[in-house]
């Protein structure tokens, strides 16, 4: 990898969410990735930096860039996904009514980064976390 970078996400931190991604979407442009792959990736990594401040006790992503792909890696610390199959399904939400009120919980975060990436694998633990492995093809 030519280039590689981390991006820590709090829980609950609703004020800064959504910064990773507009860092990720910036650098992006500025190693010039065609704008195609970039909306790709922001919608992902958007979905994915949402999820960690939402549903997660806080987490990374991580970005890396080759002359090939570009990997996102999003991962946590729990509390873990107890059922993968259900979390995938398109309208499926855990979020609170509260979550709810400011615009999120639509239950298409997950399905999304699937549509969106070239390849997508989630891994998950109750107690342990979730780990998400995206990557774009960039040829
Ligand atoms: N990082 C995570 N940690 C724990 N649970 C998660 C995480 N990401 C997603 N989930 C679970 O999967 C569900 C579906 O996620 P998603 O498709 O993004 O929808 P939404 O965020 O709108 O609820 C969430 O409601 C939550 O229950
Ligand atoms: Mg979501």
């Amino acid at each position: 990898m030519n280039y590689k970078v981390n991006f820590e996400v709090e829980k609950d931190d609703f004020e800064k969410a959504g910064e990773a991604s507009r860092k990720i979407k910036k650098t992006l442009k500025q190693l010039g990735v065609d704008n195609k792959t970039i909306r790709h990736i922001a919608i992902a990594g958007y979905e994915g930096e949402m999820n960690l401040a939402i549903h997660s006790d806080g987490g990374e992503i991580i970005l890396e860039v080759s002359s090939e792909k570009i990997n996102l890696t999003i991962q946590d610390v729990g509390p873990g996904i107890p059922d993968l199959d259900l979390a995938m399904t398109e309208g499926y939400s855990t979020a609170s009514d509260k979550v709810r009120e400011m615009g999120f919980g639509a239950g298409m975060g997950l399905p999304n980064m699937e549509k969106n990436a070239d390849f997508f694998e989630i891994h998950s633990k109750v107690g342990k976390g979730t780990k998400i492995q995206m990557s774009f093809n960039l040829k």
